[in-house]
């Protein structure tokens, strides 16, 4: 685009080779000075002269068709023949257009990974969100993404699980409220070990038989695995989220003896306290933990056979982990063990950490004591939403699935709008709400340019915006939506490199604030044809992108709310 030429004029103009000016460009500060700056100080060592004087100078010698330039001090900016540009960043705006992104790599995305039998935890839903927007982009960028929901199916809890079960459990209760009972076994369970002393030898003794293959236990299990699941689908669906692959750790039982026979045969492992580890000491970490003294894998184990399995079976040139920032160590351990297995693709493999979240400052906690279930967060959000809307337009057709549209949208916006590492304290009072950075300010502004574009197809214009364009008195609401309409590729570029689903999301709210702001001062439906083709093309491109961008993080965009 436009940029790429600029550039390519200085390069020429100073004698550099070819893309060294590109990346120097910048935004000015004041959108009135210009599209582009160019800061000479770098210029002025060799050069030798003031950067003031360079500026001066190459604002003078600079020539290209239709762009102005000026000098500011050390900058040098560029101005652009508005009415001529516009089609062209018009076209590079439009939505469809393929991506230069990508090159077609397998990337396996872990995510979501909740534990069978346990509340699905407010990790567990950053990771769904944050995994599955970083997969559409992906996907939008032109590379082949897998999803893998790495459930947490295997355990010594599942001995106690079926303690519990077999001495107090229901399974009409179970079906009902899967997750909820089995919390209340794990309580009661811990809570009666503390009196009963033959309770923990019998949840092992059940374990041994789960692992052993014994009939009744694996099919308690399976019963377990298989009721948690539909509760945890419920809420994939609310959040529109599915997975390529639903692999859990369960899947990896008879892959794990092939890693443990290699790293014994590389002599990686070494005895402490009884267990066999891998020495990490040259990388400055504790030892990585593989058979447990009484000889039972455990998690980084199966976390081995699992990156052999997605890179070996899956095809995977790329393995990300989306998985909280507690977990850091332990992806380091895995990542720095497949190093000295002699895995040179290790350095394809990137952990994905995210911060925690509270709501109004509680933790969403899954031992004992306060449980918030992530279907009450889900359905709150929802309540809220829809009586927000029920005041501003009583009349809206389908007010639940735009109320169950927008609640939702809040929730995921809400998480995403954040730079994926923070802390957030998340304000459902606030989430919700039609202004400030939110979900439905977003999703609002999209049905507002719909609703524009619904009033305008009852008589459309006969003029192309081409032709509009040159005689459109370009005034700088109009402008710089327009230019922000195309910078989508940049920032799906930028969202990918630092696996940031925030880029795309601050995106969103920047172009949403532009519209409304054009909106305000524009009228779009005006009796002129000129100003009236140009501005609802605006409001097109707008509207598509506005979508499309919520799609990619995985929000609906409901024509009218
Ligand atoms: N189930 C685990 C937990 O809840 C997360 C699993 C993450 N993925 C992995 N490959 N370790 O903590």
């Amino acid at each position: 685009m436009m940029i790429k030429q600029i550039a390519a004029k200085l390069d020429e103009l100073l004698e550099w080779e070819d893309g060294t000016a590109e990346p120097l460009l910048e935004l000015p500060p004041d959108a009135q000075l210009g599209d582009f700056a160019f800061p000479c100080f770098s210029l002025a060592k060799t050069l030798r002269r003031a950067p003031q004087q360079i500026a001066a100078d190459l604002a003078q010698r600079f020539e290209a068709d239709g762009v102005q330039t000026s000098a500011s001090g050390p900058y040098l900016n560029f101005k652009l023949d508005r009415g001529r540009y516009a089609p062209q960043l018009a076209e590079e705006a439009k939505v469809g257009r393929p991506s230069s992104i990508g090159d077609g790599r397998r990337v396996v995305i872990d995510m979501s990974s909740p534990n069978i039998a346990k509340p699905f935890g407010v990790g567990h839903l950053r990771s769904t969100v944050i995994g599955a927007a970083l997969y559409r982009m992906y996907e939008a960028a032109g590379c082949r993404p897998i999803s893998v929901n790495h459930l947490g199916d295997w355990g010594t809890q599942f001995g106690k699980q079926i303690t519990a079960y077999k001495r107090w459990g229901s399974e009409e209760r179970l079906n009902r409220a899967p997750i909820r009972e089995s919390l209340d076994l794990y309580v009661r369970f811990h809570d009666e070990a503390e009196r009963d002393d033959t309770l923990e030898p019998e949840a092992r003794d059940w374990f041994r038989r789960l692992e052993a293959g014994d009939d009744e236990a694996v099919r308690l299990w399976r019963y377990f695995v298989e009721v948690s699941l539909a509760e945890f689908n419920r809420m994939y669906d609310r959040l529109g989220v599915s997975f390529d692959k639903v692999l859990g750790e369960s899947f990896y039982n008879d892959k794990m003896g092939a890693v443990v026979k290699e790293l014994r045969e590389k002599g990686l492992l070494e005895e402490s306290d009884g267990a066999q580890v891998v020495r990490l000491d040259d990388e400055e970490m504790p030892p990585c933990l593989i058979l447990k003294s009484d000889g039972t894998t455990i998690y980084p184990t199966r976390d081995l056979a699992t990156a052999l399995y997605r890179h070996d079976v899956l095809g995977a040139e790329e393995l990300l982990y989306v998985v909280g920032a507690e977990q850091s160590l332990h992806f380091r351990q895995v990542f720095a063990v497949l190093r000295k297995m002699e895995r040179e693709w290790a350095s394809s493999c990137s952990h994905i950490p995210f911060g925690l979240m509270k709501f109004e400052g509680k933790k969403m906690s899954t031992r004992r004591g306060k449980v918030v279930f992530l279907e009450e967060v889900l359905d709150e959000a929802v309540a809220r939403a829809s009586s927000i809307i029920e005041n501003k337009n009583p009349q809206l057709a389908n007010r639940e699935a735009v109320a169950e549209a927008v609640g939702i949208g809040a929730i995921i916006f809400g998480d995403l709008k954040n730079n994926r590492i923070g802390e957030i304290d998340f304000s459902l009072e606030e989430a919700v709400q039609f202004e400030g950075e939110t979900g439905p300010y977003v999703q609002y502004t999209h049905a507002r340019s719909r609703s524009v574009l619904r009033r305008a197809a009852e008589a459309s214009g006969a003029v192309s915006f081409a032709e509009a364009s040159a005689d459109y008195e370009w005034n700088q609401t109009s402008w710089e939506l327009l230019k922000r309409l195309g910078d989508f590729e940049a920032e799906l570029r930028r969202g990918i490199q630092r696996s940031e689903p925030s880029v795309i999301a601050r995106y969103a709210l920047d172009l949403a604030k532009l519209f409304n702001r054009f909106y305000h001062h524009n009228k779009v439906l005006t009796d002129s044809p000129n100003e009236r083709a140009v501005r609802l093309e605006l409001t097109l491109l707008t509207a598509d992108r506005l979508k499309w961008t919520l799609d990619l993080l995985g929000i609906r965009s409901p024509e009218e709310i």
